[in-house]
């Protein structure tokens, strides 16, 4: 199981020192239950210190080299910070700073590259659900990766993170979001891709979400920014053996 945090531009450096230990010993426990990961703010990767046992991930990469954009992280730099992960598509991203499925597909690209492990988000808006174009919209956005990365695809993970419970505390049903999970494994046909869930995760709903078959994690935003809530979730992934 994978429970990685998402904090968004949340953070500073007294939050990172407040993570560190802590969650190093954690992971050092659940080691053979859970992958846990934190993705920071770029700001802050290089702080982090190289022992730290769990991940750390990029909440976004360029889809250029190194070179003259102004504002992008490249991924050889987020590599040379000790990064393991990568967030493409992040909803946000899609909708704040208008980034297609193509472009996605391209940094999801520039990532394995570097040898990051992309973590790709997709996800309906709420009007989308309710017109009954979940599917439709999810294979739009999954139709770039799936051309562009080919093969590659099992090297990725995806995250499902329906945006009408993205930081609003409505949380998808259990059954609902294992039956999109169902739907996302069958669509790209590579069994052991790690597909987590995202979306108001919380102590209190995790160990649920978890348990379904096709769920093998979680990408928490809000609960992450505090250790307590982090580890209580970190705790029911461990508990869930897949
Ligand atoms: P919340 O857990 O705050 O709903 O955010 C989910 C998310 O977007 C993680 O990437």
């Amino acid at each position: 199981m994978y429970v990685l945090g998402n904090w968004k531009m949340n953070g500073s450096p007294e939050l990172l020192e407040r993570f560190t230990g802590p969650l190093t010993a954690l992971q050092g426990e659940l080691s053979s239950q859970a992958h846990i990961g934190l993705i920071p703010p770029a700001g802050l990767l290089g702080k982090f210190p190289p022992n730290c046992e769990f991940m750390l991930g990029a909440q976004d990469v360029s889809e250029y080299e190194d070179g003259a954009d102004t504002g992008d992280t490249s991924a050889s730099l987020l590599k040379a910070l000790g990064c393991k992960l990568a967030l493409v598509g992040h909803s946000e991203r899609r909708q704040l700073f208008g980034e297609s499925s193509a472009r996605v597909a391209a940094k999801a690209s520039r990532a394995l590259k570097q040898k990051l492990t992309p973590v790709i988000c997709l996800g309906e808006t709420w009007e989308q659900r309710e017109a009954g174009d979940t599917w439709q919209v999810l294979t739009d956005q999954l139709a770039p990766v799936q051309q562009q990365l080919q093969g590659e695809l099992a090297r990725c993970i995806i995250a499902y993170e329906p945006v009408w419970a993205i930081g609003t505390g409505k949380t998808a049903s259990p059954e609902q979001a294992q039956e999109v999970h169902a739907w996302i494994r069958e669509k790209i046909g590579l069994h052991q891709v790690a597909l987590l869930y995202g979306g108001s995760v919380k102590p209190e709903n995790a160990d649920e979400l978890f348990a379904q078959k096709d769920i093998n994690g979680g990408l928490i935003g809000g609960a992450s920014l505090d250790i307590e809530s982090f580890e209580k979730i970190c705790r029911a992934g461990a508990r869930q053996n897949k």
